[in-house]
């Protein structure tokens, strides 16, 4: 796979199928405390969703928006407000950040576990706040998707699939609560606050499932196996298992609550 090729999104199907990460996303906005004309950072803002809830709750306030995939900013792009002097959409790695002191408050859901140096990730967003800045933040964390990691494990060891998964390491790092506080106070990070909370979510039917988790949560997995038919296979067998579980077609997702301030 290229380089691109792992920072890169279905961003249509994302923006479609997204409803669990926005139910999430939309509970966090609502710990906000705003004045209403701050400049935020909405970090891995995706296809925007959650960044056009942001501007809402700004009317005299500005959101940048960043993102490491470009599909995912063209269609942020597309659903924010066409030219809106109030929103800026940047491509960016959250680990390279142009920002020094900046922004008086980071916004991000379900992004922080796809970085896998967060030492690093918490570093650069502490550098790219105001000083007495505060960051609002959930991602996967704890035992999230325990159950389906282990299914796709089990099978990414079988003898059909194993060729394709030689160099393969999960695409995520999911801290629990205790790590997480370490990480950002590590960072420099003051009135720190942690917590993981179970977020278990039900899809409709074996078609949904099988949508959803081959193109939001098992991407990266798929892309290394070669021909179609056999990441039908690899979903077929995972989207079988998932039909025995009670409720069916649930997905054991875990969410990590994080939030600090930049001292003054
Ligand atoms: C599951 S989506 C979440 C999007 C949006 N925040 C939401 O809640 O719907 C995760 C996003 O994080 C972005 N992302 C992952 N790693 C990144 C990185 N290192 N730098 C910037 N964005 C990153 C992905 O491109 C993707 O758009």
């Amino acid at each position: 796979m290229t380089e691109k090729g792992h920072r890169e999104w279905n961003s249509a199907v994302y923006h479609r199928l997204s409803a669990p990460q926005v139910s999430w996303g939309k509970k966090v906005l609502s710990r906000l405390k705003l004045r209403g004309d701050e400049l935020l950072l909405d970090a891995g803002c995706g296809t925007g969703r959650l960044t056009a809830d942001l501007l809402e709750a700004l009317p005299q306030g500005r959101v940048v928006g960043v993102d490491l995939s470009q599909n995912m900013l063209a269609s942020a792009c597309d659903h924010l407000t066409k030219n809106s002097p109030r929103v800026k959409l940047i491509a960016c790695d959250l680990l390279h950040l142009p920002f020094q002191r900046v922004f008086d408050g980071i916004v991000s859901t379900a992004a922080f576990h796809w970085v896998m140096d967060h030492d690093r990730l918490f570093a650069e967003l502490h550098r790219a706040l105001l000083l007495g800045g505060w960051i609002e933040a959930q991602c996967g964390g704890g035992p999230n998707l325990r159950r389906l990691r282990d299914r796709a494990d089990a099978l990414v060891a079988t003898p059909k699939f194993a060729l394709f998964f030689r160099n393969f390491r999960e695409p995520w790092l999911f801290q629990d609560a205790e790590s997480a506080a370490g990480t950002l106070r590590r960072a420099g990070f003051s009135d720190v606050q942690t917590s993981v909370e179970p977020a278990p979510t039900i899809l409709a039917n074996a078609e949904e499932y099988s949508e959803f988790v081959r193109n939001i949560i098992l991407m990266r997995h798929l892309a290394n196996i070669p021909r179609e038919e056999d990441r039908a296979g690899f979903m077929a067998a995972l989207t079988a298992q998932a039909a025995e579980d009670a409720p069916p077609f649930s997905l054991d997702y875990w969410r990590l609550n994080l939030r600090g301030k930049v001292p003054l």
